[in-house]
């Protein structure tokens, strides 16, 4: 079996309840940080104000973004590794043009004005192979004057300040549909500094119900002088850096830290 394929194979395994459709936006939506997170859905509706009309969201879930992007009538295109987020994205929206394919290795015969990376999710990118692939994508993808808009958590801010990075504790409480019993989600997290991977386990377990889940997903902190660095280095220049959804400037205590690029001429 082709190496990428046993990849996907394996991802989509490991990734039952975490990137299934229903569970995703269940486990979001009853999360604490659901509405801190979910204000970037404005900020987004803003960048494709400007940068639009035609808009790429690379990793785009159960299309939290692209569907309302979609109904503000933008030409959106949602791309996404699982068939069951993209599944339900469908459910969503028809205004939009949902594709099963991966970040890292896509051919789309068609070049957009906007491309986004939302929600810190580049941090599924491990290896400076699966990075550079990936901007190589986006930069085949991008009109010569096109966007690219890329989100990240500020690490300093997440560590320091929100979440100590070796810690449990209970990230989602929720009712599971097919059975109607009470789920709680809780995370355990760990940070191996020395390859700057953040493991978080998610522990699935059920009302009544002696069974429990463990899911584990490894990301990748990105520190911010670190991803100019591999921007820069992969043709893209950096027009403006904001610090969170109100657009304010990146500062070192700030909470997020999005980019503004564009590709710069080969
Ligand atoms: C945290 S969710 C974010 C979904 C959506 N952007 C949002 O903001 O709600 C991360 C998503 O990344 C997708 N993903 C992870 N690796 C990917 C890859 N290599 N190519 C495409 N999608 C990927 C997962 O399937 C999942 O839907």
């Amino acid at each position: 079996m082709p190496k990428e394929q046993a990849m996907r194979q394996q991802a989509s395994k490991s990734r039952n309840l975490s990137y299934n459709g229903d569970f995703y936006d269940l486990i979001f939506q009853n999360s604490p940080r659901y509405k801190e997170q979910n204000q970037d859905i404005e900020f987004w509706l803003e960048m494709a104000k400007c940068y639009g009309p035609s808009i790429l969201e690379l990793a785009c879930g159960t299309g939290r973004i692209s569907a309302p992007l979609g109904a503000q009538g933008f030409d959106v295109t949602g791309i996404d590794l699982s068939a069951s987020m993209i599944a339900k994205a469908q459910k969503k929206s028809q205004k939009v043009q949902w594709l099963e394919g991966d970040v890292r290795d896509f051919s789309l015969q068609k070049t957009f004005s906007l491309i986004t990376f939302p929600y810190d999710t580049f941090t599924h990118l491990h290896q400076l192979s699966d990075i550079k692939a990936c901007l190589r994508c986006i930069k085949q993808h991008l009109k010569p004057d096109g966007h690219f808009v890329i989100d990240f958590k500020n690490p300093s801010y997440v560590f320091n300040t929100v979440n100590s990075p070796h810690q449990r504790d209970v990230y989602s409480i929720f009712q599971d549909p097919s059975s109607s019993r009470k789920v709680t989600v809780n995370r355990e997290c760990e940070y191996e500094a020395a390859e700057q991977l953040y493991h978080r386990t998610l522990l699935f377990s059920w009302e009544n119900r002696s069974e429990v889940v463990r899911e584990a997903l490894t990301l990748r902190i990105f520190f911010p002088k670190e991803i100019e660095f591999i921007l820069l280095e992969n043709g893209f220049k950096i027009l403006q850096k904001f610090g969170n959804y109100q657009q304010e400037p990146f500062k070192g205590n700030s909470s997020h830290h999005i980019l503004v690029c564009q590709s710069m001429a080969n």
